[in-house]
Parts: C-alpha cells; sequence; structure tokens
C-alpha cells in the first residue's frame, strides 16, 4: 500500500483505515516526542480538560479509544485511582507497544468502530483523542461508544479542529500547514505522517455536524466547545437511557 501524497485527497473506508494503521505504525516510536514539540505541551493541559469532562471519580471505569502510546488513558487511570479500571484500545501495534504501562490500565489491540469483547452498558466514560478524525465511520464509532456506556456515562470527543477567527486561522496555516509537516517528517522520519494531518483536519466535519452524528447515536445532551483559540474541539454526550 502506497504512502499518502499531499496532493491526493485522503481514501475513504477501509483503505483509509490501512493506511492510517501502517502510518502509526510507522512513527510510534518517536510519537510522544512529536506531539510535545507540536502542541508545546499543551496535550497534557487538553488531557485534563477531556478527564474533567468525564466526570470520572475514585473507582470509575472509562474506555480510552484509539488510545495511542497512552498518554490520556494514563490520566484516566490516575483519577479513578487503584480501585478503577481503563481500558486503551488502538488498532496500531506498534503504537501500543510504545504505550508505557500503569497498575489500573489495560491495552488492547481492537478497531474502535468494531469492539469485540468489549462488553455493553460496561463504563462510566469513553474517551477519544485525536482519533475521530482518522475515522471514517463516524457512525460506528460513536455507536459503539454509545453501546459500552451505562446509562447517564459520559462520552468525550478531542479533536483538532480548523478556527475561525482571524488570529487563529492565520496562525493554524502557518503551524499546522506549513511548520507541522516539515517538522514532523524531519523528527519522524515519515514526511506523509505529518503532512496527512492537516490534510485529515481539512477533511474532517464541521464541530456541529460532529455534534449531530453523536446526538443520533445514542447519545444525548451534546454540547461541544472550542479550545486553543478554536484549534481543538472538545464534545461531550451522556449515553441515553436506552439504546435507540
Ligand atoms: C493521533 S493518535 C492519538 C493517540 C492518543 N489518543 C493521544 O491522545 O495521543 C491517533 C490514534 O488513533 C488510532 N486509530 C485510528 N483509527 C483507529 C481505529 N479504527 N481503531 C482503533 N484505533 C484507531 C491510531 O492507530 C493512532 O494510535
Amino acid at each position: 500500500m502506497g504512502k499518502l501524497r499531499k496532493t491526493t485527497r485522503l481514501p475513504s473506508g477501509a483503505e483509509r483505515a490501512l493506511l492510517v494503521r501502517e502510518m502509526f505504525d510507522r512513527i510510534a516510536g518517536r510519537y510522544d516526542l512529536l506531539n510535545t514539540v507540536m502542541t508545546a505541551g499543551l496535550h497534557r493541559l487538553w488531557n485534563r480538560k477531556v478527564v474533567r469532562a468525564t466526570g470520572l471519580g475514585p473507582g470509575g471505569k472509562a474506555l480510552d479509544l484509539a488510545c495511542g502510546t497512552g498518554s490520556l488513558t494514563r490520566d484516566l487511570a490516575k483519577k479513578v485511582g487503584p480501585d478503577g479500571y481503563v481500558l486503551g484500545v488502538d488498532f496500531s501495534r506498534e503504537m501500543l507497544r510504545a504505550a508505557k504501562p500503569a497498575p489500573n490500565v489495560e491495552y488492547r489491540l481492537g478497531d474502535a468502530t468494531h469492539l469485540e469483547g468489549v462488553p455493553s452498558g460496561a463504563f462510566d466514560a469513553a474517551t477519544i483523542a485525536y482519533g475521530a478524525r482518522n475515522i471514517p465511520d463516524l457512525d460506528a464509532l460513536f455507536s459503539e461508544m454509545a453501546r459500552t456506556l451505562r446509562p447517564g456515562g459520559v462520552a468525550v470527543c478531542l479533536e483538532i479542529a480548523r478556527p475561525t477567527g482571524r488570529v487563529s486561522s492565520t496562525f493554524y496555516g502557518l503551524w499546522f500547514d506549513r511548520i507541522v509537516p516539515k517538522l514532523g517528517g524531519l523528527i519522524s522520519g515519515d514526511a506523509s505522517a505529518y503532512s496527512y494531518l492537516p490534510e485529515s483536519v481539512k477533511e474532517f466535519v464541521a464541530p456541529g455536524e460532529l455534534a449531530d452524528i453523536i446526538e443520533r447515536n445514542g447519545l444525548q445532551d451534546v454540547t461541544w466547545k472550542r479550545l486553543a483559540g478554536g484549534i481543538i474541539t472538545l464534545h461531550r454526550g451522556i449515553r441515553r437511557p436506552r439504546a435507540s
């Protein structure tokens, strides 16, 4: 399978999934470093906002989808403490291999749109950070989140977005469209992976549309807000009493 070229529109369906998985397998060893460089360390702050939005407390159970190397997974695990449990699922074997273990965390290889062996109604919170944009079938993703949550459980989706304000749009154009692909290519040795990033943000659904997709898949009271001048969006929904 070929690498993504800057000028091509992104493929859809299974072909896209395969390209994404192979890409994360290739950059896994450098992912944490690149994440810190590209967000200037702010991803830790955004993780904290996700953890807060879940409403989790000690003893809680969380499912972190597209968990990658487990940055958010471990922050969730700290929140639920030794009596809690967090399951991190990712389809890239190499990203999971690079994930640091924690006593109350289980990492599992799997597809976020088809969670084999993950029970229904078992979690207080289900999260996904910077994963949704890589997943062509968003209905399947959010219906799996709804299915695995207990009624009243909370789903949170954190994602990169194109800002609307003039200042942040200018910054975004410079940083994500120009600097990140070059810097990412240099550090990871994989230029295609980091030109994929702005392409995938460009092709991703608008925040209002994402809220509608979340709502039609068994979650209610869906709200969303922009963080960091609009570069990040945080969506939150509550599992309906009964699956729709
Ligand atoms: C940008 S990384 C985000 C990792 C992590 N959530 C974080 O905050 O650093 C995106 C991750 O999504 C995973 N991914 C993409 N599509 C997936 C799918 N359908 N099922 C499971 N994981 C998926 C990739 O393998 C990759 O590890």
